[in-house]
């Protein structure tokens, strides 16, 4: 695996790889990577012949206050992992290479608001713009035919195709099912975050989604689940953001689902101490 820290070296590598008619899928990441990640790697590898990931903790999507400054960053060990794992190469740029004139100054891309002011865009202004605008660059700097992403991130992934296909950029999405821990905890880099006792309590939100699932196909209406799941949460300790029901494709909200009706998605996001903890499933 050939890692590169600066853009010109990886253009001239990855130049050989396009004129050997080998096709790239990039994997864009913030390190400290964990299974969920490896998985990632390995869809990517049966997608294309070359594999690119990125490992950048950018500064963009984070607002004030959050964690950027505490964020875990691993480089060596995630090294390691992605050797193992087969990946091709290792973009892991300065700040200085993806935002040289600063990231107070650069040009950003915005999503459509509907899709970004709301969920996590609502209590995280600026942080989608965060995201498509390094995705964006990822893009421009890679330029890969399929891009890999967690449906962890189920609202991210929805803004990345929509911006992918808004700039018509030649490039397939692919989202990848949740890693789960075996007590069903969503694998995240932030669950490091957590104390013993957090730890414990936190697969309480993946319950609380099966339950919200069940209670849909039972034909319950979505106004007492959500009532009944966000007195759950807090009486277990969390502080809840969201937890929601939305169209899977264009995240807008849904009062009840019903077999027949259109992909959906229950939606979750708590803090647990200082730990903010996002986790969806599909209703389908
Ligand atoms: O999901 C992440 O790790 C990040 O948001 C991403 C897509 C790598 C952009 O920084």
């Amino acid at each position: 695996m050939q890692v590169f820290q600066d853009i010109a070296g990886l253009r001239t590598h990855i130049a050989r790889y396009r004129r050997d008619d080998q096709e790239i899928a990039l994997v864009p990441t913030m390190g400290n990577l964990h299974a969920g990640h490896i998985a990632l790697v390995k869809a990517a590898r049966e997608a294309c012949e070359r594999v690119v990931v990125s490992i950048y903790v950018n500064p963009l999507q984070f607002g004030a206050g959050e964690d950027f400054d505490a964020y875990p960053r691993t480089l060596e060990a995630d090294r390691q992992k992605l050797e193992a794992a087969g990946a091709h190469v290792l973009f892991a740029p300065s700040d200085r290479e993806i935002y040289p004139q600063g990231r107070e100054h650069s040009t950003t891309i915005d999503a459509p608001e509907a899709l970004t002011h709301t969920l996590c865009g609502a209590s995280r202004p600026g942080h989608f713009r965060g995201v498509t605008t390094v995705v964006a660059k990822l893009f421009n700097i890679v330029q890969p035919t399929v891009a890999v992403f967690g449906e962890k991130d189920f609202q991210q992934l929805r803004v990345i195709q929509r911006m992918t296909a808004d700039l018509n950029l030649p490039i397939r999405i692919l989202g990848l099912p949740t890693h789960r821990e075996a007590d069903g905890l969503a694998m995240s880099s932030r669950n490091g975050y957590l104390s013993a006792e957090e730890r414990s309590n936190a697969p309480l939100l993946y319950a609380q989604l099966q339950w919200a699932a069940e209670q849909l196909r039972a034909g319950e209406i979505w106004d007492a689940i959500e009532a009944e799941g966000l007195k759950r949460l807090s009486g277990a300790g969390f502080v809840p953001d969201y937890f929601t029901l939305r169209d899977a494709e264009n995240l807008q909200p849904l009062t009840g689902w019903q077999a027949g009706d259109a992909p959906a998605r229950v939606l979750l996001a708590a803090r647990l101490g200082q730990t903010r903890l996002i986790d969806n499933l599909s209703i389908s």
